[in-house]
């Protein structure tokens, strides 16, 4: 930690990584502890805080050569600045520069006329250009008062660049499509069919592609959920969008496709211009949508495609049917019935399915459905 304003999150910030189970040992500046106590961190991190070079005194080679991950949350212009030119003059920029071959990742924080100004941009380039890497700073009202860049990345969004900072880049080169959420087809300007589909589980794998060092665009339908950093992310409503968005893009260069998203299988026959008058009576007639995956499943060069299968019960082999009449490569079954698993859950209890057999998982969080969906995927592709 370095002193800015932003120090407050990283109380926040130290307790999150202890909950993600990760083991967390805090280097504190002296101007740092002027913000925050080393009290706070000692309990956040359940470990001992070190600030001075003086503690301990070989503490700046024991520490980062401990360390999978050097992270400096807030950094400010300043510890940036010793970090660009070698600066050694405390025990936080000593372990920087004893740090080498350690993954490091810093989350600059300061006012944004600081943050624009070209001597620090120097600074930021060389790091960035020496392999550090960067989460935020984002945009909005500054300690200052003013408003611009230079906000501290929100603490989920760091522990989400230090995850995937930390993770094999074992699907770098793949360009991944995935489909997310809902889809909804318009009976009027103002009413639609749709389905309960959160996008929860579409951008868990989009983030473990991610992670993973794929190049990752995302269609999805409508969501309450923010985009991940870092993933191309394309908003559609219908499943012809949908349909449009995807066979544009998987025709085009993806490796691999998954098929989250809940596509609305049926739609009104018409769509009404205007809104349809309460006191008219109405019967819809539905017509079934195109089903985008046998599109790409039935193409000449495609893909490795991996669906899903929604079903109301235990009935893997239903799920597998679909797999093979779609021309996909896998599928991922998950009952939509049982609880915790399914609609806009954060767990999934779901059965792996392809060519060569089937593999059912325990109950899990989608993040890690999402991983053994691509390990079971990198697997078949070997
Ligand atoms: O979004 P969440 O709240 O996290 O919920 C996750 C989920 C339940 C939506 C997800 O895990 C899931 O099961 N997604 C697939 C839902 C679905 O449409 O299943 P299906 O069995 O009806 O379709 C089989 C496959 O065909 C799916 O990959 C689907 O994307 C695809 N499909 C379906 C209809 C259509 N017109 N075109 C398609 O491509």
């Amino acid at each position: 930690m370095t002193g800015g304003v932003a120090a407050y999150k990283s109380v926040e910030l130290a307790r999150r990584l202890r909950d993600a189970e990760a083991s967390v040992t805090v280097i504190m500046t002296e101007a740092s502890a002027r913000f925050i106590t080393p009290l706070s961190l000692e309990t956040a991190s359940q470990n001992r805080v070190y600030r001075s070079l003086f503690d301990d005194p070989m503490a700046h080679i024991a520490l980062p050569s401990a360390a999978d991950l050097l992270l400096v949350a807030p950094a400010t212009a300043n510890s940036i600045a010793k970090f660009a030119n070698g600066i050694a003059d405390d025990l936080l920029s000593t372990c920087f520069l004893a740090a080498t071959g350690v993954r490091t990742l810093i989350a600059p924080a300061m006012n944004r006329r600081m943050y624009e100004n070209p001597a620090f941009r120097r600074n930021l380039d060389s790091l960035r250009e020496s392999g550090v890497l960067q989460v935020g700073p984002s945009q909005g009202f500054l300690a200052c008062g003013e408003e611009g860049i230079g906000r501290m990345a929100e603490v989920p969004e760091i522990i989400e660049a230090a995850a995937a900072a930390l993770t094999p880049k074992d699907l770098a080169g793949e360009k991944v499509l995935i489909t997310a959420g809902p889809t909804r087809e318009y009976i009027d300007p103002v009413r639609f069919i749709s389905n309960r589909s959160s996008g929860k589980m579409g951008f868990a794998l989009a983030r473990a592609a991610r992670n993973r060092g794929a190049e990752v665009t995302l269609v999805t339908g409508p969501t309450c959920l923010t985009p991940p950093p870092g993933v191309l992310c394309v908003s559609v409503e219908t499943s012809d969008d949908m349909l449009f968005e995807v066979q544009n893009r998987a025709g085009i260069d993806a490796t691999i496709l998954v098929m989250a998203a809940a596509v609305a299988d049926f739609g009104p026959e018409c769509r009404a211009d205007s809104k349809i008058d309460k006191t008219d009576l109405l019967t819809l007639t539905l017509k079934k949508t195109k089903d985008i995956v046998a599109t790409i499943g039935g193409g000449g060069r495609r893909p490795f495609i991996v669906g899903f299968a929604a079903e109301t019960g235990q009935n893997p082999d239903r799920a597998e049917q679909k797999m093979r009449s779609k021309g996909m490569d896998m599928i991922v079954f998950n009952d939509v019935t049982e609880p915790g698993s399914g609609f806009d859950t954060d767990t999934n209890r779901v059965v792996l399915i392809d060519r060569a057999g089937r593999h059912a998982l325990e109950l899990m969080s989608k993040d890690d459905v999402a991983d053994a969906v691509f390990d079971r995927l990198r697997e078949i592709k070997a």
